[in-house]
């Protein structure tokens, strides 16, 4: 596990963008795991921008998204299909139909989870995987006492992730309690993982993440095992490491 410390968040996401675009200069085809959060936000921003100048393509990328709320239907503005397609796909040059989101309202969820696995080795495994971090640890949805091989499952979230995405959520709007997300196990299978984190509320998972045992109550630190991770922290969320 590599940990690259920069002085803000600017510098964290231009980090990591540059590490997808030099990808793209190496594999045009490249199958890339993403995120949604506020985290990687300013990333996307730099590919989109990088992308509209001309400097890289995504017409062959194939992308599969971690996660996705169960029971919301893909055109509901707080899935997370339609968080990427207004934050990243439609300003960019991807194939829609080469965009894979987990399917939250899929009739039988647990035959879809086993198709979103077989539709990721097909495509022949993910590249790069972008994840953020939650203040409790995990990595998707991949709640504290996940199983650390676990797939592509459904998943219930815990108190402190539905508090924390409530801002998204306005006071009278459904908030889903299940997800759908890719499991600990698939997420190791990436050939690299991009782990980014900004701000003092990240400090303590990053800590536990990269100093602590490897242990399911952080989700994250399965991470040390993984033969190729970055993790990319401004100051203040690498502010509790040693
Ligand atoms: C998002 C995801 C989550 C977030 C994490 C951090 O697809 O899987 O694990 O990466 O909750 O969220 P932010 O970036 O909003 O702090």
């Amino acid at each position: 596990m590599k940990v690259v410390i920069l002085e803000d968040a600017a510098a964290v996401a231009h980090y990591g963008a540059d590490i997808f675009r030099e990808q793209l200069g190496k594999k045009p085809a490249s199958v890339f795991g993403l995120a949604t959060g506020s985290t990687p936000l300013s990333l996307y921003r730099e590919l989109i921008r990088s992308n509209q100048q001309g400097d890289i393509s995504f017409a062959q990328v194939q992308s599969f998204n971690l996660d996705e709320y169960m029971d919301l239907a893909p055109d509901h503005p707080q899935s997370y299909r339609h968080f990427m397609n207004r934050e990243f796909f439609d300003h960019i040059d991807i194939d829609p139909a080469r965009t894979h989101v987990p399917p939250g309202n899929a009739p039988n969820p647990l035959t879809a989870c086993d198709e979103y696995e077989t539709a990721i080795a097909a495509a022949g495994g993910i590249d790069i995987q972008l994840l953020g971090i939650g203040r409790n640890g995990h990595i998707g949805f991949n709640e504290p006492t996940s199983c650390l091989s676990s797939r592509t499952r459904v998943k219930t979230l815990t108190r402190e992730t539905i508090e924390d995405n409530a801002r998204f959520f306005s006071a009278d709007e459904h908030q889903p309690q299940l997800s759908i997300t890719m499991g600990i196990g698939t997420i190791m299978e990436a050939k690299l993982v991009v782990l980014l984190a900004t701000g003092a509320s990240k400090a303590e998972a990053i800590r536990a993440m990269v100093e602590g045992p490897v242990a399911a109550w952080c989700p994250a630190s399965a991470l040390q095992m993984h033969p190729s991770t970055v993790v990319i922290v401004d100051e203040e969320a690498a502010s509790g490491l040693t």
